[in-house]
């Protein structure tokens, strides 16, 4: 195992009704805030009214921005800076998903930031000032945005979507009330236990030796998202189930399964030129990747492969470590297809000319550049080329 050096100061409140109680937990923290929201569930489902009438209680004063955008947009960015600094708030409160929550640390980290708040996601501008505090209440377990230091944004002209993480974002406050997912339509289910699982494999999946209490950690956290959505598959109102779901969500990406260990990030950094060109679902376009990518680089370590195979997928242990590989492949595919995901570029929606080798180009650069390599970190890194034929193989 590798040195590391981890700080989580996040309080995570967890339980029943515990959204209603935002007020009395921000007021240590912020007297105004700016309450940012996506595109109209929090008002179907009632959760503004309640969010508004604990905030009332508490004394709290906020201002509000909804109507961030899945894959969220750089623009409403600029537009909750501006409101931000002109309202003079002290706290971003986001009630939503990942796209909320990744819009709201943009503008904590925007109000102080005296340039354009894009080129700190382009790395041009290095330097960060102090974020203002970001509380989250989510509803929609997925991304682990409520407990991660990064945020995620789309620069809709350029068609980037590019990734940018400071400690200080991690929120200071993050709600988790499991009956809020119950309004979830069946596919973001798919896309979340998707995404989180990912968030998984792309540390447990590493060259780094000696790590058998994170290995041990990620497996029961991985086979847990598993079983829970294959519970959520068909019993969509199981409060208990979304539970332990989203709770394996926020741990697949507080980075306590990560310590330690070389990660990876490439089936995110292929993914997300997937998502920047042609907006599709991040949980979606990972269950393309990920199996096309398993089959590309498990050669270069079959040990935690077959490991995976065996404790998370259950296969019998063989001394024909390629059957066993395979055949645990085969039930990751197996089970993306039981939740009703995509499996091709196709069923994803992409166009058959689709210019995979710009988007491998894209991804190698970006996420290359930021390791100081030419290549897609992992067990075995991906240059250009390969990067492009993980797609292909996706065809
Ligand atoms: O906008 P509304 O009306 O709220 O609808 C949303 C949205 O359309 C809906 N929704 C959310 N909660 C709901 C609900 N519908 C009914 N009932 C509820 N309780 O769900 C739709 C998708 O929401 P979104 O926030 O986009 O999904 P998700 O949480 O999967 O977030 C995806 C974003 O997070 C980024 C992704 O790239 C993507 O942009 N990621 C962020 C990470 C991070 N910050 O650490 C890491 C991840 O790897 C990921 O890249
Ligand atoms: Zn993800």
């Amino acid at each position: 195992m590798n040195g590391f050096n981890y700080y989580n100061p996040t309080r995570y409140v967890f339980g029943h009704g515990e959204y209603r109680n935002i007020g009395a937990l921000l007021a240590p923290i912020a007297r105004k805030i700016l309450l940012h929201y996506g595109g109209g569930s929090v008002k179907r489902s009632g959760l503004y009214d309640a969010v508004v009438e604990s905030l009332t209680a508490a004394g709290i004063r906020f201002c509000e921005l909804g109507g961030v955008k899945p894959n969220p947009s750089v623009s409403l960015v600029q537009k909750g800076i501006q409101l931000a600094r002109a309202e003079g708030v002290e706290a971003v409160l986001a009630v939503g998903g990942g796209s909320v929550i990744d819009s709201a640390k943009a503008i904590a980290a925007g109000v102080p930031h005296p340039g354009d708040i894009w080129k700190l996601y382009t790395r041009e501008e290095q330097q960060v000032n102090a974020p203002l505090p970001v509380a989250t209440i989510l509803t929609l377990p997925a991304a682990g945005s409520e407990n991660s230091p990064n945020t995620v944004l789309t620069h809709e002209e350029s068609a980037r979507k590019l990734g940018f993480r400071d400690e200080r974002l991690r929120p200071a406050l993050s709600i988790v009330s499991p009956e809020l997912f119950l309004t979830l339509p069946p596919e973001q289910m798919a896309y979340g236990a998707c995404d989180m699982l990912c968030h998984i494999f792309e540390r447990y999946f590493t060259n780094t030796q000696g790590t058998e209490l994170s290995d041990a950690l990620a497996e029961g956290a991985m086979r847990t998202i598993m079983q829970q959505a294959e519970i959520l598959r068909r019993e969509p109102q199981n409060e208990h189930a979304w539970g332990q779901l989203a709770l394996a969500g926020t741990l697949a990406h507080n980075d306590l399964l990560g310590i330690g260990r070389e990660q990876s990030w490439a089936c995110h950094g292929l993914e997300h030129e997937l998502s920047a060109v042609y907006d599709v679902p991040h949980g979606a376009g990972l269950a393309v990747i990920v199996p096309a990518y398993f089959d590309a680089v498990w050669r270069a370590n079959p040990g935690i492969f077959a490991q995976w195979a065996t404790n998370v997928m259950g296969v019998t242990p063989s001394r024909d470590t390629e059957l066993v590989i395979t055949e645990g492949i085969r039930r990751l595919r197996a089970w993306y297809r039981s939740l009703g995901l995509p499996q091709t570029m196709a069923e994803l929606g992409l166009p058959a000319d689709a210019d995979y080798a710009a988007m491998a180009q894209a991804a190698v650069s970006t996420y290359g550049a930021r390791l100081g390599t030419d290549s897609l970190p992992g067990v075995r890194p991906l240059n250009t080329a390969a990067a492009e034929a993980v797609y292909r193989a996706a065809l």
